[in-house]
């Protein structure tokens, strides 16, 4: 990343309402310029209070597609569902949200298949990509595992692929579909949203250690081109 700037928040109302008030205007902007926004946003606990202060925005929602940045191989409505939780808050508002998981499937690299096919009907490179963090270092669902590679270094106009993480994350033992880092590093704007002292030792060791780290997270911002937002809540 040419440059990453850190802001910190010592406030849980100011870190949602900074971050819900730049991705809503961001959305306005691609609105604005082309007719319509795509952006991707994280899934995981850490970001619900920015979707339910975005959902608030007054925006024209029904040009808004909204995709998961990743999810777990999980039936729609699981509570370990990414894109159903995103579309508890956006649908009501007419925003389109995209599943990248459309069945429970056995083999993940197929749904993953699926998923990059979907995306393809979509406008690209997505307007924004907003990301989380695990205390792991992954980002999206980029895990250490047989399929890190693939996600970091496969061809650049895949969209999405099938994951299963090794070790398999205590909190979503599953497989996933993430976003590549290739369509995350060429999105016209990168956002990250993490609380906690734990969380920003582990970016900043990452981001230190560039594209040789051991922290999936920090060979994808190696590889952007873009400035990168750091949004950081005290924990
Ligand atoms: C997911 C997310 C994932 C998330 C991290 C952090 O599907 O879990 O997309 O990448 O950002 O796992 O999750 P928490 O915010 O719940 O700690």
């Amino acid at each position: 990343a040419e440059e990453i700037e850190w802001w910190d928040y010592e406030d849980a109302d100011e870190w949602s309402d900074a971050l819900a008030g730049d991705i809503g205007f961001i959305i306005e902007s691609a609105i604005d310029a082309r007719g319509g926004a795509v952006i991707a946003l994280a899934g995981g606990k850490t970001p619900a209070p920015i979707y339910e202060k975005l959902a608030s925005a007054k925006l024209d929602w029904k040009r808004v597609t909204i995709v998961p940045t990743d999810d777990r191989i999980v039936p729609l409505g699981d509570p370990l569902s990414n894109v159903t939780a995103l579309g508890k808050v956006f649908i009501p508002k007419g925003a389109r949200v995209v599943p990248l998981v459309s069945e429970k499937a056995e083999d993940y690299k197929a749904v993953g298949r699926a998923a990059d096919a979907r995306l393809a009907d979509h406008h690209w490179p997505l307007d924004l990509v907003l990301l989380g963090m695990g205390a792991d270092g992954h980002t999206a669902s980029i895990f250490p595992g047989p399929d890190l590679d693939e996600a970091l270094n496969g061809p650049k106009e895949r969209r999405a692929l099938g994951v299963m993480p090794d070790p398999l994350p205590p909190e979503a033992p599953v497989a996933r579909v993430t976003l590549s880092s290739a369509a995350i590093a060429n999105a016209k704007s990168l956002m990250i949203a993490i609380s906690g002292a734990e969380k920003r030792k582990v970016l900043e060791q990452a981001i230190k250690q560039g594209a040789s780290s051991s922290y999936p997270i920090g060979r994808v911002l190696a590889e952007t081109e873009l400035p990168v937002d750091i949004h950081w809540l005290e924990g």
